[in-house]
């Protein structure tokens, strides 16, 4: 069985909806690990509360690689195979991203290419979309630019805040994230440049997009 590392610097949502879904054998893995380079990360209590190995690991002052060498041993020596980052606020420096080739993956709440970054639901809001979404990516060296895994597409109401719209986004990231950390767990998907292939039992359609209208 494969084993998951979760990293995160804030609420956790992400983590605990990958944790239901392990839970509930939806994604066949085990989480070995929980980081967190904050200390009063919410997500940090919640993972010692669920009784998950919970470390929190101090960036402050650290150079990016140096702490991403002190992440890296605690993944190793707690046998990760997959990282999932869930709203871990650090930049991964090449050193991390080498050490786990095409084994990261990042949720990001817009549908990338656009708005990547910060505040991306704030930058779709201001830019006047009527669809935005979330991604969940494959991690490379660059910022939010990995391959796609899954897409899942959002509608931008008329009257949405920005609470509001990621509220809605929020809800489809929790369950685009466990379908991507499937798929990778079961080693069925196959990355050719940029692009992700889902190999479909059986052959089909891809899975890695899904569509949404107006809830
Ligand atoms: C999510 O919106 C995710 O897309 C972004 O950071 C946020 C983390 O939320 N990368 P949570 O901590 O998982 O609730």
């Amino acid at each position: 069985m494969k084993n998951l590392g979760i990293l995160l610097s804030g609420r956790g949502s992400n983590f605990e909806a990958i944790a239901r879904n392990v839970q509930a054998g939806e994604i066949p893995a085990r989480i070995a690990v929980v980081i967190s380079n904050l200390p009063e990360a919410p997500g940090l209590a919640r993972a010692r509360e669920m009784g998950f190995d919970a470390r929190f690991i101090p960036s402050k002052g650290k150079e990016r690689e140096a702490y991403d060498r002190e992440v890296v041993a605690a993944l190793k020596e707690c046998q990760v195979d997959i990282v999932c980052l869930a709203g871990f606020m650090r930049v991964l420096s090449p050193y991390f991203v080498r050490e786990f080739p095409n084994r990261i993956l990042n949720i990001h709440p817009a549908l990338l290419p656009a708005f990547p970054g910060m505040d991306a639901q704030k930058q779709a809001l201001e830019y006047g979309v009527k669809l935005t979404g979330c991604t969940v990516h494959l991690v490379d060296e660059g910022v939010d630019r990995g391959p796609i895994v899954c897409q899942a597409v959002v509608p931008v109401l008329d009257d949405d805040t920005v609470e509001s719209l990621s509220a809605r986004i929020l809800k489809e990231e929790h369950q685009i994230y466990a379908e991507a950390i499937r798929l990778l767990v079961e080693d069925r998907i196959r990355v050719e440049g940029r692009r992700v292939i889902p190999d479909q039992p059986g052959g089909g359609v891809a899975a890695g997009a899904r569509e949404r209208t107006v809830p």
